[in-house]
C-alpha cells in the first residue's frame, strides 16, 4: 500500500509537519513527524487543508518503460550473457583473465588498459559471448529481488583439488532458483591432487548431474592458468545459447540494466550498462533508477567509443545526471520531461521510505522494498 511520512505530506503541501500533526490529532490519531500515514489519510488531510491532491500511482509513472514482449517476428539473435560463478578461490576471475587475454573481439596483445564489468569475446566458430565479471552473489541475488535477470547462463567454476565447497552449492541454488542454465567448469586441473571425477559425484549430492555421469549438464575440465580447454568452454557456452534460442528486437528505444556505476572526476557519472533489448543510440534520454541522463558518449569495452549498441553489448554510458546503482533497470523514454518525471518520482519514493525507515529505527533495505 501506498504511504508517506508526515514530513513529506508538509513538505509538498508547503505546510508545517506540527498543522498535520494537529488536524490527525483532532481526527484521533496521534502521529510523530516520521510516521507513515496511508494514502487515503494523507489525501483527506491535504483536502482539509486546501489542497487539490493529484495522486500519482506508479503504475502511471512506470507504465511503457517497459514494453511487454517483442513482436514476433521482430527479434534476432543475441549473443548469451554470462556469469561466472564458485567457490572463493576456485579461479573465477582467472578463467575470466584468461579468455579475455585469448579472445577478446579485435583486441591486441596487451592492450586491456580499463575495467570494465562486462565485455564480449568471439567463440572459435565465431559467435559472440558477452562476459559479466560479477562482484558475487550478493549482487546476482540483489539483482533478481529487483526483477532484473541479467545473465542467461551461469558457468559454475569448481576446483578439481578442493571440491564442491559451500558458496558452490550457494551458486547452484541462486542459478537454479533464476532458471538459468549451469556449465560446469572443472578447474585447476593441472593441480598434483585434482580430483575431477570427486567433484563429478559431489554434484550429485546438489542434483546436478554431469553428461559424463549420464546426466545432461554440460561440463568441461579446464585450466585458467594453463589455458587449457578455454575453447572447449566456450564452444559449451555457444552449445548451450543454442538450445536457449536467444532472440532480441535490436530496432526499438534500448531496455538494459547497469552492472555498475560510478563517479568519474574527470567524465562525471559512468555507468556501465547491458543493452537486453532495442539499440542504444547517443543523444538518448535514458533513465536507471532514480537517476536520468542524455547519453553523450557510449564506450566499448575496448575503450573506444562507439555510436550505438544493440542487444547483449556492454557499453559505458557517459551523461548520467548521477550515478545509478548496479542491478537498476534502464529504459530510453521520449524526452527530458518524461525522464524528470519518473525519476523524481522515484526520488520521492526512495526519501520516503528512508524516513519511514529510520522514524522505525531501521530494517529492511531500501534496495528490496524496490
Ligand atoms: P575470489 O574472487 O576470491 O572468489 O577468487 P577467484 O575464484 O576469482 O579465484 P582466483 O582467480 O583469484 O584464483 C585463486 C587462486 O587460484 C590464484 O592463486 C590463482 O592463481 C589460482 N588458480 C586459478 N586457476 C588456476 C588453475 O587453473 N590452476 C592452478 N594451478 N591455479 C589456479
Ligand atoms: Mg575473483
Amino acid at each position: 500500500p501506498e504511504t508517506i511520512t508526515i514530513q513529506e505530506l508538509a513538505n509538498r503541501m508547503a505546510e508545517r509537519a506540527v498543522d498535520v500533526i494537529r488536524l490527525l490529532m483532532k481526527q484521533g490519531e496521534m502521529k510523530k513527524i516520521n510516521d507513515v500515514i496511508d494514502a487515503d489519510t494523507a489525501q483527506l488531510i491535504a483536502e482539509e487543508m486546501g489542497h487539490t491532491v493529484r495522486r500519482v500511482a506508479e503504475s502511471d509513472v512506470e507504465e511503457g518503460l517497459f514494453d511487454a514482449a517483442d513482436e514476433e517476428g521482430a527479434a534476432v539473435p543475441r549473443p548469451p550473457v554470462v556469469t561466472i560463478m564458485g567457490h572463493v578461490d576456485h579461479g573465477k576471475t582467472s578463467l575470466l583473465d584468461a579468455i579475455r587475454q585469448t579472445n577478446v573481439v579485435s583486441g591486441e596483445a596487451g592492450g586491456i588498459t580499463q575495467h570494465i564489468g562486462a565485455y564480449q569475446v568471439k567463440t572459435p566458430a565465431g559467435s559472440l559471448v558477452t562476459f559479466i565479471d560479477t562482484p558475487g552473489h550478493e549482487a546476482f541475488t540483489a539483482m533478481r529481488q529487483r526483477g532484473a535477470k541479467a545473465t542467461d547462463i551461469v558457468v559454475l567454476v569448481v576446483a578439481a583439488d578442493d571440491g564442491v565447497m559451500p558458496q558452490t552449492a550457494e551458486a547452484i541454488n541462486h542459478a537454479k532458483a533464476a532458471g538459468v542454465p549451469i556449465i560446469v567448469a572443472i578447474n585447476k586441473i593441472d593441480k598434483q591432487g585434482a580430483k575431477p571425477e570427486r567433484v563429478r559425484t559431489e554434484l550429485l549430492q546438489h542434483e546436478l548431474q554431469v553428461e559424463s555421469l549420464g546426466g545432461e549438464i554440460l561440463e568441461v575440465e579446464v585450466s585458467a592458468t594453463k589455458k587449457l580447454n578455454l575453447d572447449k568452454l566456450l564452444e559449451l557456452i555457444a552449445l548451450q545459447a543454442e538450445l536457449l534460442d536467444l532472440k532480441a528486437n535490436p530496432d526499438r528505444p534500448a531496455e538494459g540494466i547497469v552492472i555498475e556505476a560510478k563517479l568519474d572526476k574527470g567524465r562525471g557519472p559512468v555507468a556501465t550498462v547491458l543493452v537486453q533489448r532495442g539499440t542504444l543510440k547517443g543523444g538518448d534520454i535514458v533513465v536507471a533508477g532514480s537517476e536520468w541522463g542524455r547519453v553523450r558518449a557510449l564506450i566499448d569495452d575496448q575503450g573506444k567509443a562507439v555510436s550505438e549498441a544493440g542487444p547483449s553489448l556492454p557499453v559505458e554510458i557517459l551523461g548520467f545526471q548521477g550515478a545509478p546503482e548496479a542491478g537498476d533497470r534502464l529504459a530510453v523514454v521520449e524526452n527530458e520531461a518524461r525522464a524528470r518525471e519518473v525519476t523524481e518520482y522515484r526520488q520521492r519514493q526512495r526519501r520516503d521510505l528512508a524516513a519511514a525507515r529510520s522514524g522505525r529505527g531501521g530494517g529492511g533495505s531500501i534496495e528490496q522494498m524496490m
